[in-house]
């Protein structure tokens, strides 16, 4: 089992439910990150679904949202679909953090096998998932419509065989 131990980042980060509040931020960041930003009803309409399977999350600095993950979780086969810092915040463990955090969170409510699409060039985002134990387990040609980019599927497939410590949050 590998055993991977994640601090908090900042002073005063605080991981919680991504709130309407949060918006206005959230967007900046999600425009920021991607070619394709998603629009901001997919946000909104995601928050106004029952909460029994998807799951956003914001990260935030002295009450500023500095990042947020997106994700579902069905029986025991999670998704995660959305995921971006704020580029002023890169770099500096908060990916990892918020990354970490999630996972931990994803296994509490049964989830076991994790899995992701992501672009062939984002070398950042693929050496963060490696990090976590997730390998590659398919290419989906073209997958992207702005450039006809390819994604790989990352995949961890037993949760259990990490073993996360997170501070603030107790190890699990
Ligand atoms: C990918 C992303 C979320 C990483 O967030 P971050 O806060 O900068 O990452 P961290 O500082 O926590 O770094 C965690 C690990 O990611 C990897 N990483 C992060 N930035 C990297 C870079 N510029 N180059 C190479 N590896 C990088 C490293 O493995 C790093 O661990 P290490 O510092 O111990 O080596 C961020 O770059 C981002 O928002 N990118 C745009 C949106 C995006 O690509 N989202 C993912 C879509 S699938």
């Amino acid at each position: 089992m590998s055993v991977i131990q994640v601090k908090p980042p900042l002073a005063d980060i605080q991981i919680d439910d991504m709130r309407e509040s949060d918006l206005p931020a959230v967007m900046e960041i999600e425009r920021q990150s991607f070619s394709s930003p998603w629009d901001e009803s997919s946000f909104r309409d995601g928050l106004e679904q029952d909460r029994q399977h998807v799951y956003f999350l914001v990260a935030r600095h002295r009450q500023t949202p500095i990042a947020f993950i997106n994700f579902w979780v069905v029986e025991d086969e999670a998704h995660i679909a959305n995921f971006a810092v704020s580029p002023a915040y890169r770099n500096r463990g908060v990916g990892k953090y918020l990354f970490a955090w999630s996972l931990a969170y994803i296994r509490k409510l049964g989830g076991v096998q994790v899995f992701l699409e992501v672009r062939v060039s984002n070398i950042p985002a693929q050496n963060l998932y490696r990090r976590f134990g997730f390998q590659i387990v398919a290419l989906r040609k073209k997958y992207y419509p702005d450039n006809g980019e390819d994604a790989y599927v990352f995949w961890l497939s037993d949760l259990a065989a990490i073993d996360l410590h997170l501070d603030e949050m107790g190890s699990e």
